[in-house]
């Protein structure tokens, strides 16, 4: 059996897999800090603590002997900060951090041609800006600096202490040249980093290192077990769905939310925020639109109102959308397709016949109404794409899923074990780095168990018009 670890930003969350179904999961939470407003971080200690928890939990569900390889998954874009003995210098800066917008503008101006080089244009989501925002404002700290990763790859570093990364997770870092599949010396520079802080940069499919003595010994995993480089938390949720050739897409609804289109070519489209980056299987990209607020704004709401993610969207389903207010779910800024680390969230129309039901539709309407942009902003390509399936802890909504099937005008269906994609796409790598899968195999797509049509709703058409229009508005008014 083979195990995926996926480092999310709401949990740590295991699958373990034979090469056609789950066998057993397993998910510890963790927090993410703000110290300041439109900070981000969390410590790597709290990811390396919730995966040992995790795996105790497997313990009691499975073999952990039976174990006979490993992938990894994670957010992506964050930085993880190691001084020379590979400790961690502060708490890591996550994806969706947006202090360091100075620091992107400086970038477009230096670099002009860097969305092309890079897949995307600077935004402070990204790794890069991050260090050169370190550089000028945590002196000691950058002075300390001597190796930097990606969130699983510290994760790969408990484990089998080597330095590595994939493809996948280098393309959202600014410093990967996309389409040669490795460092862009110049951009890594540009932004204040050495070349050789940078990770090895290999195939997800790729056995990197195997668990160590004091790993197994802190985890009850087997020495000697070998560990791939997994992915990017999008590229490992395409690989639990089949989304690694042309013509496959999906959505993801995770604490951010993806809109994906896996390709045999590399077609930067930096205009339009619509990431262009190596997919983590060699000789594929794709194309994503990214946005920071994904479902993560019915969990909030939620947090508001005392109210469970299920019971905010059960409440949700009791209203219809007529009378209820605007929401823009822009929690912290939005990436694609806006490019806007400024914006904010917030509601309109409220009345003082407004109920908590109508507050929660309009949340969950919001969601929607961001993946019929992130739909747009992709032009011709979605128009090809036969459906898109769906991924993450939103997908377990039928009502949002309807929404969106309206809004993009795409059919959307659902697999069993959606909400575990990533972890289950690492596994699927991990099963392909110990050959019981090819890679051609990673193609094959499971089971559709729900299907939800593009259907007409009343008035939802003229609300995704009212939606962009407060945008527009709102975008003027900071
Ligand atoms: C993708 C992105 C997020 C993170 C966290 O570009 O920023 O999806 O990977 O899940």
């Amino acid at each position: 059996m083979y195990l995926g670890i996926d480092i999310g930003t709401s949990a740590v969350k295991l699958v373990c897999a034979d090469i056609d179904r789950i066998l057993a999961t397993s998910s510890v939470g963790i927090k993410t800090s703000s110290p300041q407003p439109g900070w981000s971080e969390q410590h790597p200690d709290l990811w390396w603590k919730a995966t040992t928890d995790a795996l105790n939990q497997l313990a009691g569900q499975i073999t952990m002997s039976d174990v006979k390889a490993i992938g990894l998954s994670g957010q992506m874009h964050g930085a993880v900060l190691l001084d020379r003995d590979l400790h961690p210098i502060r708490p890591a800066i996550l994806w969706n951090d947006s202090r360091a917008v100075p620091e992107c503008d400086e970038l477009r101006a230096t670099h002009p041609q860097i969305g092309r080089i890079a897949g995307v244009l600077p935004l402070p989501g990204f790794t890069a800006p991050k260090i050169t925002w370190m550089k000028k404002h945590e002196p000691a700290n950058y002075s300390r600096l001597a190796h930097i990763l990606l969130p699983k790859d510290y994760i790969g570093l408990c484990l089998h202490g080597e330095l590595a990364t994939d493809t996948s997770d280098a393309a959202g870092t600014l410093w990967l040249d996309q389409a040669a599949r490795n460092w862009h010396a110049d951009i890594a520079e540009a932004t204040g980093v050495a070349p050789n802080w940078l990770p090895p940069v290999f195939d997800g499919h790729s056995v990197v290192g195997t668990v160590t003595a004091q790993a197994a010994a802190e985890t009850g995993l087997k020495p000697g077990v070998p560990v791939v480089a997994g992915g990017g938390d999008a590229a490992t949720g395409a690989v639990s769905l089949g989304a690694t050739e042309p013509g496959r897409g999906f959505i993801s609804l995770g604490t951010s939310g993806q809109l994906f289109v896996a390709d045999r070519r590399y077609k930067p489209n930096p205009e339009c925020y619509v990431h262009a980056f190596a997919h983590t299987l060699p000789d594929r990209w794709y194309q994503m639109a990214a946005m920071l607020n994904g479902a993560r704004p019915i969990s909030w709401i939620g947090d508001q109102l005392g109210l469970s993610a299920a019971e905010v969207v059960a409440l949700a389903e009791t209203v219809s959308g007529d009378r209820v207010p605007i929401f823009l779910p822009y929690l912290t800024g939005e990436r694609s397709p806006l490019g806007d680390p400024h914006v904010r969230a917030s509601f309109f129309g409220l009345e003082d016949s407004t109920t908590r039901a109508d507050i929660c539709r309009s949340v969950v309407e919001a969601i929607a109404f961001c993946f019929a942009g992130a739909a747009q902003s992709f032009g011709d390509t979605i128009d090809s794409l036969p459906e898109l399936a769906a991924i993450g802890g939103g997908s377990r909504s039928d009502l949002l899923l309807c929404l969106i099937a309206a809004v993009t005008g795409k059919p959307i269906v659902r697999s069993d074990g959606a909400d575990a994609g990533p972890a289950l796409g690492a596994a699927r790598l991990a099963a392909c780095g110990d050959s019981a899968l090819t890679i051609a195999d990673l193609a094959d797509q499971p089971p559709t168990t729900d299907r939800f049509e593009p259907v007409d709703l009343a008035g939802l058409s003229e609300r995704l018009e009212r939606f962009r229009r407060l945008y527009r508005a709102v975008s003027t008014a900071y």
